[in-house]
């Protein structure tokens, strides 16, 4: 899988890219970024990239020019395109699966008021939101998309671990976990989780998930309610 990102701050990118599992995943070359730094193209002397917005209005717009001339000279032509706005559809992990069918992903990073809409028009495919707050930069968000579209790439994780997204698979948030010690805090571990009865605690951890995702996700809860009448 390769992620292309289009950023005006490429040195943002360097720590999260080495740590964790995504810093595995590229070592091992499973994964590969390409950072293009967008103020490289620009023709300004000052290498700007910015400019007042037509129409009046508080901030500054990213122009079409450097933009353009970044991804002219970067793209395949078989990437999927897609630009991080707070006004973009929102990610959600059916949208994160779908990303993953693609080999390669190139990412617009934005700042200040965006970037002019020509580009967007010309090339992005998909506008993506990470929710509905605003970030100073669209850098947070692509890296967000890369690690959640990386979790799907074969080699990316282990197999436990590729079970987690069961979560969102099923409109359920998951049950609590525990560990060693038995009491922490003067607080014990469930009983039921020491019981040895797997029937029991595969119950146990449904009612909580059930509980859990109705106090403070109802709208998930309620798509779980609409897939179990409909017997999916
Ligand atoms: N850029 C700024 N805020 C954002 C958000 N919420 N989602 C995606 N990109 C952004």
């Amino acid at each position: 899988m390769i992620f292309r990102i289009y950023t005006l701050f490429p040195e943002f990118f360097e720590s999260p890219l080495r740590s964790g599992l995504m810093g595995k995943a590229v070592d091992s070359g499973i994964i590969k970024f390409e950072i293009v730094d967008i103020r490289h193209y620009s023709e300004d002397r000052f290498k700007r990239c910015d400019d007042y917005p037509y129409g009046g209005g508080s901030g500054m717009v990213l122009q079409a020019e450097p933009y353009a001339m970044a991804m002219e000279a970067n793209e395949s032509g078989n990437a999927l395109r897609v630009y991080m706005t707070p006004s973009g559809r929102p990610l959600d992990q059916n949208l994160v699966k779908k990303m993953s069918g693609y080999g390669e992903i190139s990412i617009l990073c934005g700042h200040y008021e965006g970037i002019d809409q020509r580009i967007i028009d010309r090339y992005v495919d998909e506008e993506i939101s990470i929710g509905d707050y605003v970030l100073s930069g669209g850098e947070f968000a692509a890296l967000i998309v890369a690690d959640a579209v990386s979790r799907y790439v074969p080699g990316f994780m282990s197999n436990e671990e590729s079970l987690i997204e069961e979560s969102f698979e099923s409109n359920l948030l998951e049950y609590p976990q525990y560990t060693r010690p038995c009491e922490y805090g003067g607080v014990e571990v469930p009983d039921v989780l020491l019981s040895g009865n797997h029937s029991k605690i595969a119950r146990w951890r449904l009612e909580k998930r059930i509980e859990k995702t109705r106090a403070i996700r109802p709208d998930l809860y309620k798509k779980y309610l609409m897939r179990k009448i409909l017997g999916e």
